[in-house]
Parts: structure tokens; sequence; C-alpha cells
């Protein structure tokens, strides 16, 4: 089963066939929404709305072990997280896709694991990326025409306001590509749960170094990604089956606990 986390209106898809919301439970509290299961193309498919149904929940706010945990019970074994980013580079325009390779992790203010107090572990994040969902997922977007880059580096700040421009000069400065608020810990937590995970982070701005730009908006943010729907429920179409086609993860993420966990087996 293929999840989809994503903007609250991917999912509106009058092809989604069998389209159900069900409330899944976490120990972990409320994820941002409930989870809604259907077929796409003939596959099995759940999408989560990451900031929930109207976009009610701020990013700081979500909670993301909660969210990757229901995706993961629903029988999920890979997460497609669509996301939309500003752009740290010239040749990085907004309608861009980036299927992003690498993230940097500004973040300070979420829970970004499941282990601990009393159950310790540390889980490799060297490459944080399933490269064969990404791989996927860039041919997919190609073959629709849209505009993709392969690889790249996203950092993610913590929000919700918008970067100085003293501070999107330094994320250039240190190369990443894109900027965004959302990609961890999902990123940490499905790598934790064992799931293969995948961002597309689409372009909506140039964030606020790009001096020919005005400063970024979440109106205009808002207004690119209602623009571009349509480009990423595409993507969807072709990315769905032919991810449910390509088999097993043969990259480590389903057993990436293996060697990882720190506590003695007798305490737990
Ligand atoms: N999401 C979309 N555009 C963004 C930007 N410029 N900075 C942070 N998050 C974003």
């Amino acid at each position: 089963m293929i999840g989809v986390i994503g903007g609250s209106g991917l999912y509106r898809m009058d092809d989604i066939a069998d389209a159900r919301w069900e409330n899944v439970t976490s120990p972990f509290g409320a994820p941002s929404d409930a989870l809604l299961f259907g077929r796409l193309a003939g596959h099995d498919v759940v999408f989560l709305p990451r900031h929930g149904r109207g976009h009610r929940i701020p990013p700081t706010d979500i909670n993301v072990r909660a969210n990757i945990d229901v995706l993961k019970r629903a029988g999920c074994t890979q997460i497609l997280s669509l996301t939309a980013v500003g752009s740290l580079r010239e040749e990085l325009p907004p309608g861009t896709l980036v299927v992003v390779d690498q993230f940097i992790d500004r973040t300070f203010a979420r829970v970004k694991t499941f282990f601990g107090p009393g159950f310790t572990g540390h889980v490799s994040m060297a490459e944080p990326v399933c490269g064969r969902m990404g791989d996927v997922a860039a041919a997919a977007a190609k073959s629709q025409g849209i505009p993709v880059s392969r690889g790249g580096t996203y950092i993610v700040m913590e929000g919700p306001q918008f970067s100085t421009r003293a501070e999107s000069e330094l994320y250039r400065s240190w190369g990443c590509s894109v900027i965004g608020m959302t990609a961890m810990p999902e990123a940490k937590l499905a790598r934790e749960a064992e799931m293969c995970f995948c961002t597309v982070a689409m372009v909506t701005d140039y964030d606020c170094w790009h001096t020919a730009h005005g400063a970024v908006t979440a109106h205009a943010v808002a207004e690119v990604m209602a623009g571009n729907v349509t480009h990423a429920q595409n993507l969807l179409r072709k990315v769905v089956p032919a991810l449910a086609g390509v088999g097993t993860c043969d990259r480590g993420c389903h057993t990436a606990l293996e060697g990882a966990v720190m506590t003695a087996p007798e305490t737990y």
C-alpha cells in the first residue's frame, strides 16, 4: 500500500475509486486527519492531508509521529510526501518539481523519534530518501511533461515565519536547493518505522533572496499550489501504479532498525 501525505486539495480526484474516510487511532495521539482510502489506477492508496482538511495545523504542531504511525497501521510500506517549497536556486523556478535526495534539518520544536525514554536507538539517515522511489517519481513527472529536477537538498526550517534575507542567503551558501517547513521529522520517523519515504517538493516561490521577485507571502504560495494541483494529481496517476509495480525495496528502508537499537532486549 502506498501512503500519500500532501496538501489539502490533492486528494480531490474524481478517479479515486471506492473512496472512504476512516479514522485510524494511534498511541502517539491524534493524526492530522482521518485517512482517505481508495484505489487509483487500480492500486490501493491512502491519503493523509498533512495540515488537516482546511489547512488547520501549523507545521510545528503537526503530530508527525501519529501521522507516520497511522499510515503504518493502514498497511503502507512506502510514503510519498508532496510538499510546497521555496526555491534557493535561479534554475529551479516556481512550477518545478524537485525530487530531493538530501535534507538539512533546522527544526527545533518537534518530537523527532519513536524511541526513548527507556528505549534507545539510532537509525542511519545518510541516505534519507528511498532512491528507488525517487527514480520512479522523477520518471513519472518527466513522462507527464512536468518540469522536474532529480536530486537536491531541502532545508527544513521551523517557521511559521518565512526566512530573513540573511538566512535565505546563508542556506544558499550551504548549497541548499529548496526550503520548506514540513519534510522533517517526516523523513526521520518514516525511517524509524522502516518505511520507504520520498519527498517531491513543489516550488511555489523564490523565497526572499531573489531580489527580482517580491518577498514570499502565504497567499502567493497557496495560489501557486492551487495552480499546480493538476500537475500533482497527474503525477500521482503515474507514480502510484509505477511504485506498486516495482516490488520490494532493495535500498534497506525496511531493515533500518537492524543494528539500530541500543537498549538491552531484557529491559524492554
Ligand atoms: N513553503 C513554500 N515556500 C516556502 C518558503 N519560501 N520558505 C519556507 N517554506 C515554504
